[in-house]
């Protein structure tokens, strides 16, 4: 049953109006927007980590500084979105401390291995390519700051998707073992990928309720399928194989028919137990700790400056 206020503010939601931060709005939305956006945050943050591990290795200069370019814009997409959600009134340190504890998610995909350079190249044109399907609805978001902040990132993101794609072809179209690493790349992200859209819509928790208050914009299979549709002439177009026998264009359907990821694996990841979560969650709470000093510094020196006199 809903109170008079919730109502108010359905109608809002209705209308397509923006839920500013000081505005009234149901704890349960506020809720959801703190785990949505905090989880999103945090998946920017740890998602520097499997490409970081390419910094070093990447196999031009150029190469090279564009990596670094976009790790750098993944660092600024997770400081936009922690700012985001502070404004639902939680801090910084608490974020920080709920995803150290494992209390908040941040994206499956990113506890997979990146083994070689050509992983550097899926990572762009698939992982990208997918965070840009789920975040260009997301601009249409209830909530001001959440969807102010996707339109900057969506920028962004495009030139992300698209660096990773030229990788993919320039390997592809190289040396018999080039192609072979850009294939067994996209072997062994492909399903990972799938799995970042979320579970199957019959298994969502928050999805129905999500799209009530008009937090997320689509259902989690629209947006998987709108990605396998758009990625699938993409792979063929460079000469490279999606690794399903089940993949069939359905005519009527208007789109394909292909596997659903292991949901095992995904629930097994979403548990702790993916390859690299250990070494995600370990590289930042050391991240973190090894910051402490700084962070101290840098309150002392405020603290210090706002106790001094007008000079
Ligand atoms: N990885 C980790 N957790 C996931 C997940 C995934 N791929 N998919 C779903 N989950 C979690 C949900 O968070 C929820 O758990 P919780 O209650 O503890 O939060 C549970 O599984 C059930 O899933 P639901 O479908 O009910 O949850 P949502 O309605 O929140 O849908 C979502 C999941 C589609 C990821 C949605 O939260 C969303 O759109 N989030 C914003 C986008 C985002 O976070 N993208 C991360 C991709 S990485 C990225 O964008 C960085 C880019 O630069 C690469």
């Amino acid at each position: 049953e809903m109170t008079p206020e919730e109502i108010a503010f359905q109608t809002r939601i209705d209308r397509g109006e923006k839920i500013e931060p000081k505005e009234w709005m149901p704890e349960g939305y506020r809720k959801m927007l703190v785990r949505q956006i905090g989880q999103h945050a945090h998946s920017e943050i740890v998602g520097q980590l499997p490409e970081g591990n390419w910094i070093t290795r990447a196999p031009t200069l150029e190469r090279k500084a564009i990596l670094l370019a976009k790790v750098q814009d993944e660092a600024g997409h997770g400081l936009y979105l922690y700012c985001a959600v502070e404004t639902l009134g939680i801090s910084r340190d608490e974020l920080m401390e709920r995803l150290h504890s494992g209390d908040m998610k941040y994206s499956s995909i990113f506890n997979y291995p990146t083994l070689t350079w050509a992983d550097m190249g899926a990572v762009g044109w698939l992982v990208d390519g997918a965070a840009i399907i789920n975040q260009v609805p997301l601009q249409r978001t209830s909530f001001g700051p959440y969807g102010r902040a996707m339109i900057r990132i969506c920028k962004e993101e495009s030139f992300h998707q698209r660096q990773g794609y030229a990788i993919m072809m320039k390997m592809a179209a190289g040396t018999p073992e080039q192609k072979r690493m850009a294939q067994d790349a996209l072997n062994r992200l492909w399903y990972p990928t799938l799995m970042m859209f979320g579970p199957s819509d019959k298994d969502s928790v928050h999805s129905a309720q999500s799209m009530a208050w008009k937090i997320k914009m689509n259902t989690n299979d629209e947006l998987r399928q709108k990605f396998v549709d758009q990625t699938v002439p993409q792979a063929e177009l460079i000469g490279l194989t999606v690794p399903d026998p089940n993949l069939k264009w359905n005519e009527e359907k208007g789109g394909y028919d292909f596997s659903e990821p292991d949901w095992n694996e995904f629930y097994d990841v979403l548990a702790g137990n993916g390859p690299c979560n250990k070494d995600r969650l370990g590289a930042r709470v050391k991240a973190w700790e090894d910051g402490a000093w700084f962070r101290e510094a840098l309150v002392a020196h405020a603290d210090k400056k706002a106790a001094r006199p007008y000079a």
